[in-house]
């Protein structure tokens, strides 16, 4: 799973490929690396690490026309130079950059090496660059249809060979590649964000193309040319810089507020009716990660005010569990970037089974979006940082937005505008939450509880603070504690206490006191004070501000990711890059 670009040019493709690489960062940064082609030569630089690096190691190649580049993560093969792509054939005769899993490696490496090829790197995509030079077709999209055609899996690829003209020859079939073409410049990407503003081509799965200056030739799998259409263009996600923030995430969380006053004005041009339309009468709401945090307070929503079944499920437990579902089923998919292989999948199983598609995404183009029914835009905004932050408010803010809209409740906006006018509470936490970090930092686990909405903030809380700062953190149900997890507490073990529910503030506090009187330490985050007597139990308390209740799960878990952010800065850490995880998960 990675990020790959192309670029054909007579002028500035070095500049290309990395500016592009940092566009496409997200989808995994463990290596980098960049192969440039003049007619006769070609010329790989390649580094583990980040771009900067790539940068600094990579001179120019003299009449260079033609670059392709990549940014890794490593699902075969560990993360080290060797491995880093582009990856050369034989006698360096192709070289490819690759996305996506060749599925049946295995079988094609005993085979090539059976015809006395040798693998250099450990990976799966190596087999690609190899099988390239096993033909000796006259054309050589010959040779890359060839070899399409012994792979299964998931791939873009992007291939150069030497001595030939300056030309890209690209493949795709699962992971996504984008073209784009004038007079001067010609490109292809995983995401069309790298292109120059214009109308760009998508590839469908089975499509393979031969890249040059000014013109871009599409062909089946038969080798006969295809007519394609562009898509037209539409401003594509905006280019986000960090502008005066030490790091993404940071801006990110201060986001949230002018992220909600979007969604909520892009969510009024929503035809509610539609969706009404559907007539459903059970709800599945499915997503990884964050996004799945998301569905399970949407199910919270759906359940809570319109008495609908509904569950939330992980996209990955979705493709392969006997889930009831089918036409009166309205299956939610949530994702921020709209193109986590296990999400997709689990869309298309939802619509074999024909149940309504709806989907909640910030990148209008997905392949989620295109694949849906209806689509809510998340309307984020840009998010670079991979720990999701205000997407993740935005996507728990949109579901009330439409449960509410409806159950037919006509204000139902009214209540997020309050939320989007906290602002300057942001500010407020961060100050509280710095001292608290310090405290936080120094610790080997950490536990989160809550009731209801408050154990799935309590989630979501420590899935931020465990990715970044790599402490062992586990969420749990208030009153489950002291079913096993309990006997995990020791002195001065941390347990962050979220109530936000005045109905359930004692029953939560009870399963507190009870991990304290066994040596726990205990923080708490309250839509009110603790009373001066309890003030003894804690280490440290934040009251939230008002707010609508049910939105105070929006509220409550900007403390928690700023806690997560400074504790992440006081162990050294980058948040923007937590070592082994991606933005974007585009395998399985
Ligand atoms: C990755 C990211 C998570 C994200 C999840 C789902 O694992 O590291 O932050 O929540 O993917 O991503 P999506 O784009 O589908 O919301």
């Amino acid at each position: 799973m990675c990020g790959i670009v192309g670029v054909i040019s007579d002028e500035d493709c070095q500049k290309y490929i990395f500016d592009g690489l940092k566009l496409v960062q997200y989808r995994g940064y463990d290596s980098v690396g960049i192969c440039q082609k003049n007619n006769d030569t070609l010329k790989v630089d390649k580094v583990k690490g980040l771009i900067d690096k790539l940068v600094c190691k990579t001179s120019n190649l003299e009449g260079c026309k033609v670059a392709i580049g990549h940014t890794r993560w490593a699902t075969h093969g560990s993360v080290c130079e060797e491995n880093a792509h582009p990856i050369e054939g034989k006698d360096k005769e192709w070289v490819i950059v690759h996305n996506g899993i060749v599925e049946n490696y295995q079988q094609l490496m005993c085979n090539l090496q059976r015809e006395g090829e040798v693998f250099k790197t450990q990976t799966d995509s190596e087999s690609i660059a190899l099988l390239l030079s096993l033909n000796n077709f006259d054309d050589p999209i010959k040779n890359l249809i060839w070899t399409i055609k012994q792979l299964k899996g998931s791939y873009a690829i992007c291939a150069v060979k030497k001595e030939s003209n300056n030309y890209i020859y690209a493949a795709k079939n699962k992971s996504p590649l984008y073209a784009f073409c004038n007079d001067k410049i010609t490109m292809l990407a995983s995401d069309p964000i790298c292109f120059p503003d214009g109308d760009y081509y998508k590839f469908e799965d089975g499509e393979v193309c031969v890249a040059k200056k000014g013109e871009i030739v599409f062909y089946n799998l038969n080798g006969v040319v295809i007519e394609k259409q562009k898509q037209k263009f539409q401003p594509i996600r905006e280019k986000a810089d960090k502008g005066d923030y030490e790091h993404y995430m940071l801006k990110e969380i201060y986001e949230t507020p002018e992220a909600l006053k979007n969604l909520t004005k892009n969510f009024l041009n929503i035809d509610i009716k539609n969706i009404k339309k559907l007539k459903f009468s059970n709800v599945k709401l499915i997503g990884c990660g964050t996004a799945y945090h998301s569905c399970l307070m949407g199910a919270i929503y759906f359940r809570k005010f319109l008495k609908i079944d509904a569950e939330a499920i992980y996209a990955s437990e979705f493709r392969y569990g006997d889930y009831v579902i089918g036409s009166k089923t309205l299956c939610i998919f949530v994702s921020q970037s709209g193109e986590t292989a296990d999400t997709i999948a689990a869309l298309l199983k939802a619509k074999t089974k024909k149940a309504k598609i709806l989907s909640f995404t910030n990148v209008p183009y997905s392949t989620i979006s295109s694949l849906s029914n209806i689509v809510i835009p998340i309307s984020a905004g840009p998010e670079i940082a991979v720990a999701s932050t205000k997407a993740y408010s935005c996507q728990v803010a949109g579901l009330y937005l439409l449960v509410m809209a409806l159950k037919g409740e006509k204000h139902y906006y009214k209540a997020l505008k309050q939320v989007c006018e906290l602002a300057n509470e942001t500010e407020k936490f961060f100050i509280n939450m710095a001292d608290f970090a310090q405290d936080i930092a120094q610790k080997q686990k950490v536990f989160f509880i809550g009731k209801d909405s408050d154990y799935v903030t309590a989630l979501e809380g420590a899935l931020k603070l465990k990715e970044i700062s790599y402490i062992n953190c586990s969420a749990l149900p208030a009153g489950e504690l002291k079913h096993g997890t309990i006997s995990l507490i020791e002195s001065k073990t941390p347990i962050i206490v979220i109530i936000t529910n005045k109905n359930l503030y004692e029953k939560v506090m009870n399963s507190a006191l009870e991990a304290k009187s066994r040596g726990g330490k205990l923080y708490l985050i309250s839509y009110k004070p603790p009373e001066i007597c309890e003030l003894e139990n804690f280490e440290f308390c934040l009251s939230l501000p008002k707010v609508a209740q049910p939105l105070l799960c929006v509220v409550s878990i900007l403390p928690l990711q700023l806690l997560s952010y400074n504790v992440s800065v006081l162990k050294g850490l980058d948040p923007d890059k937590p070592r082994n995880l991606a933005k974007s998960v585009t395998v399985e």
